[in-house]
């Protein structure tokens, strides 16, 4: 090559390097080096992003505690923040009023004629938006933290968020008997997935239904058991994309990239209950409000707009930087009635083996499932001979040390009550703690269970 048109080549690939981004950028190790454990920032991008951001509404300081009278006493249609003191209250929709109608005033949920009327759409949805944050905050602890939200962590000064999705339909590319076909939702430069040409809308099957979240086989080979479709796996990665630009991070934010599968990251196990806590906000506030809407608030197939990462997120990891607005609010915090623990599977009880599972973080035998033992300790009695093993299961979750010990303690639990059957505790053989394979947050009681088995 001349030496002339070489030093167009550089210049050219200069400029075009240029237009990527200028370094330095910043390098924080989150893992031993060169197992791929690094988050990249770069510094500038983020302080533009950050100086473009709107300020955060200023809080007026909660009124001290009075005995004044209660806002369900002095008000006629009060139903979710009646136990506020008047005073208290009406600093409650003056913030309410400060994150969703700044411009529009009270008059955007309230007839002025008539406070307690409730013939304003917006006014029903915010009752509901009310029982909605107070859910979170009360029950969504393993993802909003201390850190909690308030009608400003989505709203952001604005009646609608600026980040929500619909149903979309699959465009077809061209009319029909066109031999171009359907496009399956894919291939539309859509922000919210980083516009790639993976599918557009993977939210329905994914944060508003339970479709699994998983790609990667737990073996080597392929094996006939694991079958994941190539349309739930572009799913998955339409979603993870999602992820990314919604808190504007890396896949290596919550991935080691030597195998998407593990969770050594803690962002990730974060994550996970993000994505319950989106499914469940969708599935029983956002899509019942639907018939509450006027039509023209209504996606394009007639349902409610939902809430996913970006609705809260807005590009960051942790929304608003992590400030925490929900602490001075009262009316957003007040403790919902505690959900009844799910309950446990009946226990297995066979002659020869017995299963016996507990409640979450749980060591306590219920007695219910002690009952499971009851035919077990008939075979024991039967045959002298026989030894009971024992074996704890726990989940994948979580820290292993703790819990193994807790699988452990567990394990001793059964112990005992076998020794209260009438068994001497040579007769029990406690096997190492075990880890299942299936899931992650231990919903799954299997991953809560003792084994018992005679040899
Ligand atoms: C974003 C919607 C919204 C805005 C804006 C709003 N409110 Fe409200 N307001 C509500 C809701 C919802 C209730 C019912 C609360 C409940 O049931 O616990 C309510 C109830 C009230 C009540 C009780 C009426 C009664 O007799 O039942 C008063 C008073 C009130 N608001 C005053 C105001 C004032 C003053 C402003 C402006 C500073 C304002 N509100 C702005 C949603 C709003
Ligand atoms: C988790 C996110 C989130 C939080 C927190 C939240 N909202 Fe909403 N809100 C939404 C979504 C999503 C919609 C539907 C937007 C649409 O129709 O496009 C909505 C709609 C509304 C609307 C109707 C807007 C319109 O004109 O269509 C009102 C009013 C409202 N919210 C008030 C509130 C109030 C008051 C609070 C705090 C008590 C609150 N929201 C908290 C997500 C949220
Ligand atoms: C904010 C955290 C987060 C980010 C960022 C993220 N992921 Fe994920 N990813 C998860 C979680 C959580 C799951 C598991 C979801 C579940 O089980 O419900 C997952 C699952 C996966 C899976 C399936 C793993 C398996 O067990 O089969 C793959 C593959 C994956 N992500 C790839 C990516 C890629 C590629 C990126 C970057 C574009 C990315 N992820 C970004 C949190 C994240
Ligand atoms: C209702 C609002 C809301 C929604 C929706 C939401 N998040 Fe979050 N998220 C938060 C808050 C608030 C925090 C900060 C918690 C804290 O400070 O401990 C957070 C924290 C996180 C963190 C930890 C950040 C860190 O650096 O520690 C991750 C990861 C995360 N969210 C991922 C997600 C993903 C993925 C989704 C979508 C499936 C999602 N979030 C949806 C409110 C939300």
């Amino acid at each position: 090559m001349k030496p002339i048109l070489r030093s167009a080549a550089l210049l050219a690939a200069a400029l075009a390097l240029a237009a990527c981004e200028r370094f330095p950028v910043q390098s924080t190790q989150q893992g031993y080096r060169g197992t791929g454990m690094v988050q990249i920032d770069n510094p500038r991008i983020k302080a533009a992003q950050a100086a473009a951001r709107p300020p955060i509404p200023p809080d007026t300081p909660p009124i001290a505690a009075t005995d004044g009278p209660k806002a369900r006493d002095t008000f006629q249609n009060v139903k979710v923040l009646g136990d506020l003191t008047v005073a208290e209250f009406t600093r409650h929709m003056a913030a309410i009023t400060a994150w969703v109608s700044p411009e529009q005033g009270c008059n955007y949920c309230h007839n002025p004629a008539n406070l307690a009327d409730d013939s304003k759409y917006q006014k029903v949805v915010s009752r509901r938006m009310l029982e909605m944050t107070r859910h979170l905050n009360a029950d969504w602890g393993k993802h909003v933290g201390q850190t909690g939200v308030t009608c400003y962590t989505c709203h952001r000064g604005q009646p609608v968020p600026a980040y929500t999705w619909t149903k979309a339909p699959p465009a077809p590319r061209s009319g029909p008997g066109s031999l171009l076909g359907n496009d399956f939702g894919q291939n539309k430069a859509v922000p919210s997935i980083a516009a790639t040409s993976l599918p557009y809308e993977p939210y329905s099957a994914l944060l508003k239904g339970d479709q699994a979240i998983r790609v990667a086989g737990a073996q080597a080979l392929p094996v006939s058991t694991h079958k994941v479709s190539i349309q739930a796996t572009e799913q998955t990665y339409a979603l993870m994309m999602h992820f990314s630009e919604a808190l504007g991070v890396n896949c290596t934010y919550c991935h080691n990239t030597h195998s998407f599968a593990t969770w050594d990251v803690p962002a990730r196990v974060t994550a996970w209950h993000g994505i319950r806590m989106a499914r469940d906000l969708n599935v029983n506030y956002l899509e019942p409000l639907g018939p509450t809407f006027p039509k023209t608030s209504l996606g394009p197939l007639g349902d409610p707009a939902k809430v996913f990462c970006a609705t809260c997120h807005q590009g960051q990891n942790k929304p608003l930087g992590g400030a925490a607005m929900a602490g001075q609010y009262a009316g957003l915090i007040a403790a919902a009635p505690a959900a009844a623990a799910p309950p446990l599977p009946p226990p297995l009880a066979e002659p020869a083996r017995a299963v016996l599972y507990f409640g979450v973080g749980s060591a306590a035998l219920d007695a219910a499932q002690a009952q499971g033992l009851a035919r077990l300790l008939d075979t024991m009695a039967a045959r002298p001979r026989a030894l009971a093993i024992v074996s704890g299961f726990h989940s994948a979750a979580g820290t292993l040390s703790s819990n193994q010990e807790l699988a452990k303690q567990r394990a001793f639990a059964v112990r005992d009550a076998l020794k209260a059957g009438g068994i001497a505790e040579t007769r029990v053989r406690l096997e190492r703690p075990q880890q299942t394979g299936a899931n992650v947050a231990g919903e799954d009681p299997s991953a809560r269970r003792v084994e018992v088995t005679l040899q």
